[in-house]
């Protein structure tokens, strides 16, 4: 997730911050408190918390995210650093993350980082892909693939998209204590009605299109757009099958 198009995301991915709120509403921020927003991307939802009150740290691996968050919002603090191997030198009394854990395969040591950040009774709050999560467009992906010869060995699974009790199991596993979890369908509509869904293509499975020879990437989008298109077009939009996971957790302690 390094190579990231950050203009392209604020401009045509704006419902992935918008969605966001809700999951703010829900960390439920306090002033005074010391939050980490983990994969904060271009820092709107950072920007959300602090003006609740809240201290927040905004952390990202992508240097482009952080770069564009620390040019929009000069004030906050931002931080380049890999969730995996994170440290902090005082704990925070929250983690919060949305839209970013399904680009880190190494969820147990993830979650190993984020127990590590906080501080004995604090929380965490997340929302992130869970399982079934774009489904649709996966298999369109791959029957694109396939449909234009392209050996696609390595590059299943693009994301890590747990179910419920997989992550209930590995959090809890670190110390966390699950207080609530769900699986949450959500029917996106895409903003382009044309390019919709090449442009989310581009935009978040980058991973594939750099197996596929230049020559070939306009036929594959084209492939997988068939492929969607039943199921993922309507009404003059393209959509997007989310199903996300969100989850309220507690370190023991
Ligand atoms: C998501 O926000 O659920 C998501 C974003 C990019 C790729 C896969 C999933």
């Amino acid at each position: 997730m390094s190579a990231w198009n950050a203009t392209l995301y604020d401009t045509k991915h704006a419902y992935v911050f918008g969605y966001g709120r809700e999951v703010v509403d829900t960390l439920d921020p306090k002033p005074g408190e010391r939050i980490l927003d983990l994969g904060c991307g271009t820092g709107h939802l950072t920007h959300e918390i602090a003006s609740r009150g809240a201290k927040v740290v905004g952390m990202d691996n992508s240097a482009e995210m952080i770069a564009q968050a620390r040019a929009k919002y000069p004030a906050l603090d931002f931080r380049i650093a890999d969730a995996r191997v994170m440290q902090f030198d005082e704990p925070f009394d929250a983690v919060f993350s949305n839209a970013a854990l399904h680009w880190i395969h190494e969820a147990g040591d993830v979650v190993r980082s984020i127990a590590a950040a906080l501080e004995p009774g604090g929380r965490f709050v997340a929302e992130f892909g869970g399982e079934g999560n774009v489904a649709i467009i996966q298999a369109g992906i791959r029957k694109a693939l396939d449909t234009l010869g392209i050996d696609s060995f390595g590059i299943f699974p693009i994301w890590y998209f747990p179910g419920i009790a997989e992550y209930s199991q590995l959090l809890d596993a670190n110390g966390l204590e699950v207080l609530w979890a769900a699986m949450i369908p959500r029917d996106v509509q895409l903003d382009d009605p044309e390019t919709g869904l090449r442009d989310w293509i581009r935009m978040f499975a980058g991973n594939v299109l750099q197996v596929i020879p230049e020559q070939n990437v306009k036929e594959f989008l084209a492939h997988a757009e068939t492929y969607c298109r039943v199921q993922l077009y309507r009404d003059g939009a393209w959509h997007a099958d989310y199903r996300r996971i969100r989850v309220i957790a507690r370190k023991r302690g």
